[in-house]
């Protein structure tokens, strides 16, 4: 089996193109979401190829985004000229290279089912996040995870299926709690009211 980043590496080409209705919701529930909100200064994880970025940047001065899969940053710096926008290659799991104490707006989209461990990453965002700051996190919905649906791609004529962890709601919300976010929304999302839903997001606060 590939690990998670060989295979984001290997996605890249295909990953802005092939069919992924999981991609596209999370594209409308993100503006759909966040264009009530005030933001200036976006730290965006696992920005991938800038499906969101495109967005925000109509909106804030300034971005960063982190990824560690250098074929998707490529594929974003290529799509994103803006100079809002800077890059940045690095591990979530590990020590983020930015300042702490700089960010109104932290996102997170589809990256957190890659990620064993939860505590570092809100740890980590709420360092980042200037009081009263916010945290949107969209991800695949525990129940679509519970009923067998995986980060997947053709390559090749062979699926890939990509390591995925199980997070629950409320491994989000204590998690983040934990690390002293107050919660202010939370949503399911659906391709279809009758269908389980297919993303959940969460939106949390720092205290002001
Ligand atoms: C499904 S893509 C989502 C990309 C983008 N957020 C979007 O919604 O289109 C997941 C992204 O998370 C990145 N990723 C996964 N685990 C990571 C980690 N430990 N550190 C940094 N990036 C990671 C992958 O490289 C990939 O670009």
């Amino acid at each position: 089996m590939k690990k998670i980043l060989d295979s984001y590496n290997a996605w890249a080409d295909q990953y802005d193109n092939n069919i992924n209705p999981t991609r596209d919701l999370d594209k409308n529930v993100t503006k759909e979401s966040l264009s009530n909100i005030d933001f200036f200064k976006v730290l965006e994880l696992g920005c991938g190829s800038g499906k969101n970025t495109e967005w925000m940047i109509t909106k804030a001065d300034k971005l960063v985004g982190l990824d560690f899969s250098k074929n998707m940053l490529d594929l974003a710096r290529k799509k994103i000229t803006s100079k809002k926008a800077t890059f940045i290659s690095a591990d979530l799991n590990e020590k983020w290279p930015v300042d702490d104490n700089s960010f109104d707006l932290a996102t997170i989209n589809l990256t957190l089912e890659h990620i064993k461990i939860l505590d570092h990453v809100f740890n980590s965002l709420f360092m980042k996040l200037v009081q009263g700051g916010k945290c949107f996190v969209c991800e695949l919905h525990p129940k679509k995870q519970l009923a067998g649906s995986k980060a997947q791609f053709e390559e090749n004529g062979t699926e890939i299926v990509l390591d995925v962890f199980q997070h629950s709601e409320q491994d989000y919300i204590q998690n983040a709690e934990k690390a002293g976010f107050n919660l202010l929304a939370k949503e399911d999302w659906y391709d279809n009211k009758k269908d389980i839903p297919r993303l959940i997001s969460f939106l949390f606060e720092k205290p002001k």
